[in-house]
């Protein structure tokens, strides 16, 4: 099993009456709010060629990098007792940082995607996402050694 290095990026609704941030990141028994970087608002991010697609404006720094074992899952946490009320499709990236999680932007094609849930068909509903508060996902046993950021997306 190898050991890689989250840091969290913030969680970003991209819809208009999508606000969501993700603030906790859960692994293991430990959990953590230091490793995610939150934007300065939860307003949906519109231009898709912009830097702030990688996390929306004015975002804080995380001030903390935890080691995950690659096989092992984590669990992204909505802030503030929310649970998703305007549902849309969830993605979960990865983004392997050229060096060190906590140096980079998260800028440039380095990102690859984990986890998607999507509506459910025959009738239409997104009743597997409406009231959830948590994703899970196992980071794939493949990835390698080194150091990567989380996104999540609500579209
Ligand atoms: C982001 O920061 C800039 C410069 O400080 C400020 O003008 C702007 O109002 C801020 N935007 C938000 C959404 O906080
Ligand atoms: C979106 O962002 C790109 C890159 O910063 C910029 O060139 C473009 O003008 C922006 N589009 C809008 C509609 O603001």
């Amino acid at each position: 099993m190898r050991a890689i290095a989250f840091l969290g990026l913030l969680l970003i609704a991209r819809q208009a009456y999508a606000h969501y941030i993700f603030d906790t990141i859960i692994y293991g028994s430990k959990s953590s709010t230091k490793a995610i970087r939150k934007p300065a608002e939860n307003a949906p991010v519109h231009n898709y060629t912009g830097s702030e697609i990688t996390c929306n404006i004015n975002t804080s720094k995380a001030t903390q990098t935890v080691s995950i074992a690659a096989g092992s899952k984590i669990t992204m946490e909505l802030g503030e007792k929310k649970t998703i009320y305007h549902p849309g499709p969830v993605t979960i990236y990865l983004g392997k940082a050229p060096s060190k999680a906590a140096d980079w932007e998260g800028t440039g094609k380095r990102w690859f995607k984990i986890a998607e849930w999507g509506p459910n068909l025959n009738p239409f509903s997104f009743n597997n996402i409406i009231g959830k508060s948590t994703f899970t996902v196992t980071i794939p046993k493949e990835v390698l050694s080194g150091e990567v950021k989380g996104a999540l997306f609500i579209s």
